[in-house]
């Protein structure tokens, strides 16, 4: 295997691409500008979303970069191989210049050129888009792959929920796109066993996304007037399936971090599950939090915002780091290596370095005393717990009395094959809300408003989980038998014929999420009922409705016919958790969900 290491492939990456006319640009910055659709950048085409949409770049009309991400949606899977908050993009973009077939034919040039990564031709596979109503069948990158002499059996054709780029839900430039896999050599998992399978037979390493479309707000595919290409090659995947390494925690870019929490901790990498997975926790939060604090539009800690999530990352490495027997003196020393591991391509951290000390010294100060106080009191409430379930209103109490995250109750209870009544604790928590008339303190994202608000958050919350659950369980017959909504908690009953598995729940959860995250307008429009069903609106009630009826849409995401009130805009809703899916009768199921 070749050798390689974070310096080289970024190195190898700019090298390549300036050879093929491309002008490297420097990362832009991790908070998003003048964009309220996300709090961070989430890939490297995000900053460049107006020339993708036909402004001129100052570099030019083929660009390549090295671009910091942060995805915090899958904060609570970090701890296994793969997932971390931050990752660096290596990308590169034609703004309608080059296309498909140029584009392909350098992808399998820089893959298995021995200048560059070198790759057995015969380890690769590839996807392609397979067509659909919106856009056709996409023979001509498959024509492109096979020129290059990827057999045809190695070139997959996958729907649109495999090969398609553009974030769910969101207006803007998207299309089709061709991942690039590598295969492990494990056997295929079945006979359908392709690149769209998670059985760890093919990892993917690099996409090609040829954007030819914006999705408008009504949900349509319009061309754009230029074609581009936006590419996007996981740096950290990358070397770790490169390095045939089993984790992207154990490529060269994580060694001095975790080499600096082994130096500070009696517990070494590797020496149980449970130690590896905290160690792999605190090592991926500090970096991600040396970054948004080191970041040229700095974030610091607070309650809401890109604040919010900064102090759950820090706050969760803390308590990692507990378990490690690592003092804060330990973090800082991790927070260090961050910095000297990455100033070089990221001089920001440098040049921000004191405020990155200090600012995560003095968040970790006010959690420590938090959670010593927090932890004790737990401790206390387990001697005296009857049954297995800690009470909301205790949690409440640890959360009102000694500023305890409900998350931390409920993480320290299922170390203890505990559970925690969370819907109980939404309750008192609304209940003392409604009493103080206080803003939202500690681990809430924003101020609670006032009962009626709330409700009528939840209501839109209805409809996004309506049209999700209709989305995820890929059934157009999953339809609402009952709603009904209170001050804590919305409640909605649907035709459904088997319990939701696990993955089912978090798929609706993330894509309402995103939903929320995306801020879409919420628009009512009032028209005839027939008119309302030729525009495609879930009306289940008709009957109740007279002549005209009031559709709410919801960006391109929902369309249905009710009577409302509802929030203006998603964004305004806090995030989204199912608390629970049970059986309500025979084919009806009840989901009980909450913003929080
Ligand atoms: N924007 C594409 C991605 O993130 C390249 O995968």
């Amino acid at each position: 295997m070749k050798e390689i290491n974070a310096k080289k492939l970024r190195a190898m990456w700019m090298d390549f691409f300036k050879g093929k006319g491309h002008t490297v640009i420097s990362s832009a910055s991790l908070i998003p500008e003048n964009d309220p659709t996300v709090l961070f950048t989430t890939a490297g085409m995000h900053p460049l979303v107006p020339y993708l949409l036909g402004e001129k770049h100052p570099g030019g009309n083929r660009l390549a970069n090295v671009q910091k991400c942060v995805r915090t949606g899958d904060i609570d899977e970090v701890g296994d191989a793969s997932h971390c908050t931050f990752f660096e993009m290596l990308g590169n973009w034609s703004l309608g210049d080059y296309f498909k077939e140029e584009m392909i034919a350098w992808s399998y040039e820089f893959l298995t050129d021995p200048k560059y990564l070198g790759l057995d031709p015969k380890r690769l596979a590839v996807s392609v888009f397979e067509g659909d109503g919106d856009c056709p069948r996409d023979e001509v990158s498959a024509a492109a792959w096979a020129r290059c002499g990827i057999k045809r059996d190695r070139i997959f054709y996958l729907p649109k929920a495999n090969n398609w780029w553009g974030p769910a839900g969101q207006t803007g430039p998207c299309g089709s796109d061709s991942e690039m896999f590598i295969d492990t050599g494990k056997p295929a998992c079945s006979e359908a066993c392709s690149p769209a399978c998670d059985c760890g037979k093919y990892l993917e390493i690099w996409n090609d996304v040829f954007m030819e479309f914006n999705k408008t707000a009504d949900g349509a595919y319009e061309p754009l007037a230029q074609k581009n290409v936006d590419t996007g090659m996981g740096l950290e995947r990358t070397l770790c399936t490169l390095e045939g390494k089993k984790s992207v925690y154990e490529t060269d870019v994580f060694a001095p971090i975790i080499a600096a929490i082994e130096k500070n901790c009696p517990h070494r990498y590797g020496e149980s599950d449970e130690t590896t997975k905290a160690v792999r926790i605190v090592a991926d939060h500090v970096r991600t939090a040396v970054f948004m604090l080191g970041d040229e539009k700095g974030v610091l800690p607070g309650n809401v915002g890109q604040g919010y999530i900064l102090r759950r990352l820090i706050r969760r490495a803390v308590r990692f780091a507990r378990q490690l027997e690592l003092g804060s003196a330990g973090i800082s020393a991790a927070a260090r290596a961050v910095v000297g591991e990455y100033q070089e391509v990221y001089p920001e951290l440098l040049d921000n370095g004191g405020k990155i000390a200090a600012e995560l010294e003095a968040e970790m100060a006010r959690f420590e005393k938090t959670l010593t106080n927090g932890i004790k009191e737990f401790e206390k409430l387990c001697q005296y717990l009857v049954g297995d379930t800690v009470s909301g209103k205790a949690a409440f109490r640890l959360y009102d009395t000694f500023g305890f995250p409900v998350e931390m109750t409920e993480e320290l209870a299922r170390e203890r094959g505990l559970k925690v009544n969370t819907p109980d604790f939404y309750a008192a928590y609304a209940q003392h809300q409604k009493k103080s008339q206080a803003g939202a303190e500690g681990n809430f994202k924003g101020g609670m408003a006032d009962n009626t608000e709330v409700i009528t958050r939840l209501h839109t919350a209805t409809h996004l989980l309506h049209r999700a659950l209709k989305t995820v369980l890929q059934d157009e017959n999953v339809n609402q038998k009952g709603s009904n909504i209170t001050e804590e908690r919305l409640r909605f009953d649907f035709t459904f014929g088997r319990p939701m598995t696990e993955a089912e729940i978090k798929a609706v959860e993330d894509l309402v999420n995103a939903q929320i995250r995306a801020d879409l307008p919420v628009i009512c429009e009032e028209m005839t009922a027939p008119d309302a069903k030729k525009q495609g609106a879930i009306g289940l009630f008709t009957q109740k409705y007279g002549e005209r009826v009031k559709v709410y849409s919801i960006g391109s995401f929902s369309k249905e016919i009710c009577g409302g009130p509802h929030a203006a805009r998603t964004g305004e809703l806090g995030a989204f958790t199912i608390l629970k899916e049970q059986s309500s009768s025979a084919g009806v199921r009840r989901i009980k969900a909450v913003l929080r």
